[in-house]
Order: C-alpha cells, then sequence, then structure tokens
C-alpha cells in the first residue's frame, strides 16, 4: 500500500468535523505554509518556501513515505504528520537525485545567511550521529496550525500515523523534537508516558523517541 492509498478517517473535535486523509501532491503549497507557520526558527524553515517545497515533493514521490493530513470542514488543512518508513531512503534521494535543485533553491539564503551554512552541517551530522534502528518508521514533522491545537487533533492525527505505520509493517517509531520545543514537549512527553517511549538526548538539544508500535493504545 502506497501513502496515497490509505488511512482515511473522521474525527469529532472542538475545530468541528475532522478529515484525516493521505496528503497529496495538491496540498504541498498549504502544507508547506502551515510548516513555515508552525517551525518559526527551525533550519527548514530558515532555508526558505523553495527548500520545503522539494522536500515534501520528495517525500510524496517515495513510496515508504507515511503523509497524513487533518482537513477542517471547509477542506482546509489544519494539521499534518509525514514521516517514513525508509529515513535512509529519503534522505539519499535529497542528497543525490534532488540535490541540484535543493542547491539552486538554498544557494541564495546561504548567501545572505552563511552562518546558516554551519547549522546545515551540523544538522546533517546530528542525522548521522542518531543511530537509525532497523525496520524503524520516522516521524519528521508534525504539526496543528496553532488555533486549532488543545483539543485533541494533534493526537488524532498522530494515532493515524501509528496506525497506518502498523498497516504497513512498521514495528518501531521514532520521532523527535528540539528540547526547547514548548508545544511539542509536554505532547511528547505526555505519549511518551502513555506508550512506554524510550527518550534520548542528543547533542544536548534534541529528544529523541523510541516507541515500540504495538505499545500505543489504540483507543487513545
Ligand atoms: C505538538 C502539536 C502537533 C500538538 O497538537 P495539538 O492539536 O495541540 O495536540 P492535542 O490537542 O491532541 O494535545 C495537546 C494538549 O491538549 C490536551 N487536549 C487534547 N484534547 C483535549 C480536549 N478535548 N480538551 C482539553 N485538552 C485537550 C492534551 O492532553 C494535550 O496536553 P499535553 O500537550 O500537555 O499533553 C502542536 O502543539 C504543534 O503543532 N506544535 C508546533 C509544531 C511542533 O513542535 N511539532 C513537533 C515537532 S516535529
Amino acid at each position: 500500500m502506497t501513502h496515497n492509498q490509505s488511512c482515511a478517517g473522521e474525527e469529532d473535535s472542538a475545530v468541528g468535523v475532522l478529515r484525516i486523509r493521505a496528503m497529496n501532491p495538491e496540498d504541498i503549497d498549504q502544507v508547506v505554509g502551515l510548516h513555515l507557520d508552525c517551525f518559526e526558527g527551525h533550519l527548514l524553515v530558515s532555508l526558505g518556501a523553495r527548500l520545503l517545497r522539494l522536500y515534501y515533493q520528495a517525500m510524496l514521490a517515495e513510496p515508504a513515505t507515511v503523509a497524513l493530513v487533518s482537513e477542517d470542514k471547509q477542506g482546509r488543512i489544519i494539521g499534518f504528520a509525514a514521516g517514513t518508513l525508509a529515513i535512509g531512503v529519503l534522505y539519499s534521494r535529497l542528497l543525490t537525485h534532488d540535490f541540484p535543485a535543493i542547491l539552486l533553491a538554498t544557494t541564495p539564503t546561504l548567501v545572505r545567511h552563511p552562518l546558516l551554512c554551519r547549522r546545515v552541517l551540523r544538522a546533517l551530522v546530528l542525522r548521522l550521529v542518531n543511530p537509525r534502528v532497523k525496520g524503524a518508521a520516522t516521524l519528521s514533522s508534525f504539526a496543528v496550525e496553532p488555533r486549532a491545537r488543545g483539543v485533541g487533533a494533534g493526537t488524532n492525527l498522530f494515532r493515524a500515523f501509528v496506525a497506518e505505520v502498523r498497516t504497513r509493517g512498521g514495528v518501531l517509531l521514532v520521532w523527535g523534537a528540539k528540547a526547547t520545543d514548548d508545544s511539542a514537549r509536554p505532547f511528547y512527553a505526555r505519549m511518551a508516558r502513555i506508550t512506554g517511549a524510550i527518550s534520548s538526548r542528543i547533542a544536548g538539544e534534541h529528544v529523541t523517541y523510541r516507541m515500540a508500535v504495538r505499545d500505543f493504545p489504540p483507543d487513545l
């Protein structure tokens, strides 16, 4: 099953009836807009919308991708969860096939802000030192628009993401956040408490969680 064949569902919530469905290429502009709003100061955002567009295009081109969006009654995307069952394949693609386009998209920003080069290198090193677990799925980006938060949309998306990973044979889910991310930290701490996910701090500033997919309560 590919990412665009799966996982649809409706959830009642305080922001109206939300539909969770697979992310499509037509969703990329909305998802990029939401990503820019939700991850201010993060490296990918600093590198600009063109890079983010390439990133999500690459994700949707890979069969191992799991990418879901949550939309409100009007069909507007209010949240997304995107990751992969093969993170190595995604990064290989970004660093080979997509590299010329990425270079073109990011060079003007890197020339204007050369200090970002250090952050790019650091992020790549972090990816390398973060041990890859065989068979692990990765949740790489996950957000709900600020005004729709705190009423369960994130939990519903997370649950749908885990269910999809499970359906596609993933046994372990890895995700992470900056230790300073105030909105994600309590959410992830709760998920870790509920599921027994193990957290570890990487390079002092990044927290990574590892959860056995079977430990996620389906009725959460
Ligand atoms: C992390 C994030 C996706 C959570 O989304 P959300 O929609 O607010 O998530 P929920 O509403 O399910 O849960 C948020 C809180 O509301 C509470 N909540 C959920 N449903 C509720 C309800 N019906 N009534 C009251 N509170 C509720 C939850 O218990 C949770 O509390 P906790 O954070 O202390 O654990 C969101 O904060 C976000 O987009 N953050 C910015 C992006 C980010 O940092 N992403 C993660 C790094 S990749």
